[in-house]
């Protein structure tokens, strides 16, 4: 039971509405990807399912957009989407569709067993209408006033400008956005899925449940206990809507399933569909209870996965519960919410268009920055240095400096062993170090779904491997003992096998390289020490560089193109801002010449500018002021990105006394100018080159 050997795996269906970027890539398909690779080395049972979710508002609502049908919308993007994760290597076993008949059957016989099991309620109430449209508004449909912030253009499910919950009565001046008009109210019945009466059992499971909150992530506990103290409602399993999986009762014609009813059911629908294929069983990967079943997701899906599936599969009673749910945070783009309405992402086929064969370099650059406990932010400056620094640096100077070595001194065949060699303390010590580290670093991390630590743990074999060629000094050693020589270059090799194998769920990629350069045909190992099956018949292949090196230049072109979508945007909010009428504001009250004297103001440079995380406003800068370098905060994080901040002359408040924001201390304040759209301006000294002038 500890340790059962059947795996079934999901990844979240991503909405076929729009092509996946890195965000999506770091929340769930990665994580999960490198799972499955490192229980498939391990010769556990797994099957692998992914597939595109294509109902529901998402998609109904980007075909309006596109002047396109729903159909034609979910054949582009399923496409899209299903090459990018091929091109990527996320070794799905199936990546099905919603669309498919055999998941509307198995969402439609799943509905109605829970309907016979009298699970639901049925309620009639009033909800928004479009007359003209002669539709029911699903809540993205509306838009009106924030009864909080007033912004003009709040959703009916949520206001994206301060982030609150909404429902489509509490807006205020409520309009279609299918017409433009006003929406009228109109009874209509739907069944309810009533959570509340779930609650004792869900806490039971989750909360108390099986040693699961040793087991499960905080992140995920702590918002299924936040959910769980706030109590439960009824929640709508059906919509008035023409796209989706109809509801298979009798007096429900105009009403399909909610996107959130049928979309985990496709999960199971996908592994009936590989069953099929494969001419395999499904049902004891969902039914029989050795089985474990891990939910691969991003934060905004644990309430589904964690509260509302587990109900679902309960209350049809013929399937296991999920034994994990691994969620992860969210990923930050250079500072920002990532976000495909405003372009502030980085899609993954636009990547690889740009980047050819870097596949391997942006799995390592995710991995390492995964939102595993907390968001994490990717920017391109890290995605250079990680890739500069340790992959070229590290990994790739490793390999390259084995090969030549080995074709130099070994006429690029694979040496024998050293027997005197391998009595020496320092191999014994290096290859016991080897061991340690994947048996008690890299297997319990990837385990625990601690993929960043798993990936450093198998640097750390590298830096091992480059460590001992450092010591050993090969290149001197050739002068006064060849065969030493040769066997420090045997057990590199034999290091660089370990390295391909532990590397191969990150970076399947370098892992086939590798392997390929040796000449190794069987790949099948488990994590173990391979040295026995590197045979003296192979000859290795070109000493290859595994990792090219990214120049400033590139780096450049990418934050560029970046500042161009920020500003346009910072444009664009400036237009749609009325122009207030009272343009200039009055004159404060009169002060003496003493008391302005006491403010000192310094002419300053920003040297360096970054995000606080988890501040939508605050910048963290330091400031040059010609005596010293200061720590600054400044609320101008939606004005500006920290790059384009870097050299700009500004004008300080250098004798303000210190305040402590987040954590942070600020010295200093740094003077701006504002229009009267809100536009800032920075006060600068002109002709300024260092900073440090007085001003009075
Ligand atoms: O958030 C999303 O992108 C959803 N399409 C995830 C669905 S996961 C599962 F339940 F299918
Ligand atoms: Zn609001």
């Amino acid at each position: 039971m500890n340790n059962p050997q059947r795996y079934l795996i999901t990844a979240a269906l991503p909405y076929a509405n729009g092509p996946s970027h890195i965000g999506h890539m770091a929340g769930a398909y990665l994580p999960a990807d490198i799972y499955v690779r490192y229980l498939r080395r391990r010769k556990r049972d797994v099957v692998f399912i992914c597939g595109s979710d294509e109902h529901g508002a998402a998609i109904t609502i980007q075909a309006k957009k596109e002047n396109k049908t729903p159909k034609e919308i979910v054949d582009k993007y399923h496409a899209i989407i299903k090459k990018t994760f091929e091109d990527f290597a996320i070794s799905f076993d199936i990546y099905h569709r919603t669309s498919e008949p055999i998941h509307h059957e198995t969402s439609q016989e799943f509905f109605l067993k829970l309907y016979e099991n009298n699970i639901f309620e049925e309620k009639e109430n009033e909800q928004y209408y479009d007359e003209q449209f002669n539709q029911f508004l699903a809540d993205r449909y509306i838009t009106g006033t924030c009864p909080v912030c007033a912004n003009p253009n709040a959703y009916g499910d949520q206001c994206e400008r301060c982030g609150t919950s909404l429902s489509p009565t509490d807006l205020i001046n409520p309009i279609s956005t299918l017409s433009n008009k006003a929406p009228i109210k109109r009874k209509t019945k739907h069944w309810y899925l009533p959570l509340n009466k779930f609650e004792e059992w869900l806490k039971d499971w989750i909360i108390d449940g099986n040693g699961r909150s040793e087991e499960w992530k905080k992140n995920v506990m702590g918002q299924c206990a936040s959910w769980l103290n706030e109590g439960l409602h009824p929640r709508a399993i059906t919509r008035d809507l023409d796209w989706g999986v109809k509801v298979p009762l009798p007096d429900a014609e105009g009403k399909v399933l909610y996107v959130w009813m049928d979309a985990p059911i496709g999960y199971i629908s996908a592994t009936k569909q590989w069953a099929i294929d494969n001419n395999r069983d499904w049902k004891p990967y969902w039914q029989h209870a050795d089985t474990k079943l891990l939910h691969f997701i991003g934060k905004d899906n644990i309430v589904f996965h964690c509260l509302i599936f587990p109900c679902i599969l309960k209350s049809h009673g013929d399937y296991i519960l999920p034994t994990n749910v691994p969620a992860n945070e969210f990923m930050n783009l250079e500072g920002e919410k990532i976000s495909t309405s405003r372009n502030w992402n980085i899609q993954l086929h636009e990547y690889l268009n740009e980047f050819p064969g870097k596949e391997d370099v942006m799995r390592y650059v995710l991995a390492s920055n995964f939102p595993e406990t907390k968001d994490s932010e990717f920017t391109w400056k890290d995605f250079q240095a990680k890739n500069n620094n340790e992959l070229v640096a590290i990994l790739g100077n490793f390999m390259n400096r084995v090969l030549v070595l080995t074709h130099k001194y070994c006429d690029g065949k694979i040496p024998a062993e050293n027997e005197s060699l391998l009595n020496e303390n320092y191999i014994i010590e290096y290859k016991k170090n080897i061991r340690r580290i994947i048996n008690e670093e890299y297997i319990p991390a990837i385990e625990n779904y601690r993929f960043r630590d798993g990936m450093a743990a198998m640097m750390d074999v590298v830096r091992l491997g480059n460590k001992l060629l450092t010591d050993y000094e090969p290149w001197k050693l050739i002068k006064t003992d060849v065969e030493k020589t040769t066997g420090v270059l045997r057990i590199c090799l034999e290091s660089m096998i370990d390295i391909a194998i532990l590397c191969e769920p990150y970076l399947p990629f370098t892992a086939k390289k590798i392997f390929n350069v040796l000449n190794v045909k069987n790949t099948n190992y488990d994590f173990e020490f391979c040295q026995q099956r590197l045979s003296t018949e192979n000859k290795i292949g070109e000493a290859v560089y595994l990792f090219e090196k990214i120049d400033d230049a590139v780096i450049h072109k990418k934050l560029e193109e970046l500042e161009i979508i920020h500003n346009r945007r910072i444009e664009q909010q400036n237009i749609n801002t009325p122009v207030e009428t009272k343009i200039y504001t009055s004159v404060k009250s009169t002060i003496q010449f003493d008391e302005f004297a006491k403010l000192d103001l310094r002419t300053g440079i920003i040297i360096e500018a970054e995000k606080i995380p988890k501040t939508d406003k605050l910048l963290k800068l330091k400031v040059d002021i010609g005596f010293e370098q200061r720590t600054i905060l400044s609320g101008i994080a939606q004005h500006f990105t920290p790059s384009e901040l870097i050299n700009k002359k500004v004008t300080v408040v250098v004798n303000l006394a210190p305040r402590i924001m987040k954590g942070i201390e600020s010295n200093g304040m740094i003077l701006m100018a504002e229009d009267a759209k809100g536009k800032l301006y920075f006060i600068q000294a002109e002709g300024l080159k260092d900073g440090g002038m007085t001003v009075s």
